[in-house]
């Protein structure tokens, strides 16, 4: 099993658990918006919902929740190379349909592949609550991510970052990763509106 509780401080950082998903959706869908609203429209929520539930049931110790106050106030997801990939085409299909759910597919390909070798593990789907920002609980759960990977075994620490998204940049040098890779696609440009897609690392061992 990957991660520990860690309880210092106000702020809790824990597994997700199912009944975690709703708050989840509503961060990821408000945080990614960028991401998401162009792949599902109007139907972001309903979808991000229907992934985030089945991904929680299906791999629990992949996502992570900052809580405080009683509520979620950050999330992340952290894959290893070796796990299994997520199944989420079928319950998003199930919720927005098939003609929604295979255009938002093919939009989010545009993003970029998350190339993941033997011994890497994958940071995504990082968002904190607005109004909870700047309170150290993006830099906490990046921790959390590099301790669960350091944990597993892996030998580098990943994540993909659009270029112009300032304040993860500055909050994931801060943590050690740097810059290994940039991509700049023209249909990315389009769909997304964000000039390229950096790859960042840190060497763990
Ligand atoms: C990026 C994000 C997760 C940062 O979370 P956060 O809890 O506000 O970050 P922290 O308070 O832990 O900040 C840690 C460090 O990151 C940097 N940082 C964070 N936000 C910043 C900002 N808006 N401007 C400049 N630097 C920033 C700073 O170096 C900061 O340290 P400091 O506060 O001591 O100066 C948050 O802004 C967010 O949810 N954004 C929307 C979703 C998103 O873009 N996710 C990343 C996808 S790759």
């Amino acid at each position: 099993m990957r991660g520990v509780q860690d309880d210092t401080g106000e702020v809790q950082l824990r597994r997700a658990r199912s009944d975690d998903a709703d708050a989840v959706a509503r961060m990821l869908d408000e945080g990614l918006a960028d991401k998401f609203r162009p792949a599902f429209g109007r139907r972001s929520l309903d979808a991000v919902r229907a992934f985030v539930r089945a991904d929680i049931r299906a791999q629990p110790e992949r996502r992570i929740v900052a809580e405080a106050g009683g509520g979620i106030r950050g999330t992340a997801s952290l894959t290893i190379s070796g796990d299994p990939p997520p199944a989420l085409l079928g319950p998003v299909r199930r919720e927005v349909g098939l003609t929604v759910a295979t255009r938002a597919f093919l939009v989010l390909s545009a993003l970029g592949v998350r190339r993941m070798a033997p011994g890497d593990a994958f940071i995504e789907e990082l968002a904190v609550a607005t109004d909870a920002r700047r309170q150290g609980i993006g830099r906490r759960l990046v921790e959390r991510c590099e301790h669960d990977a350091r944990r597993a075994g892996c030998r580098r620490l990943c994540l993909n970052v659009t270029s112009d998204n300032a304040s993860a940049r500055a909050l994931y040098e801060s943590c050690g990763l740097s810059v290994s890779d940039r991509e700049s696609w023209f249909l990315r440009r389009m769909l997304f509106g964000s000039p390229a897609s950096l790859l960042m690392r840190k060497r763990l061992a």
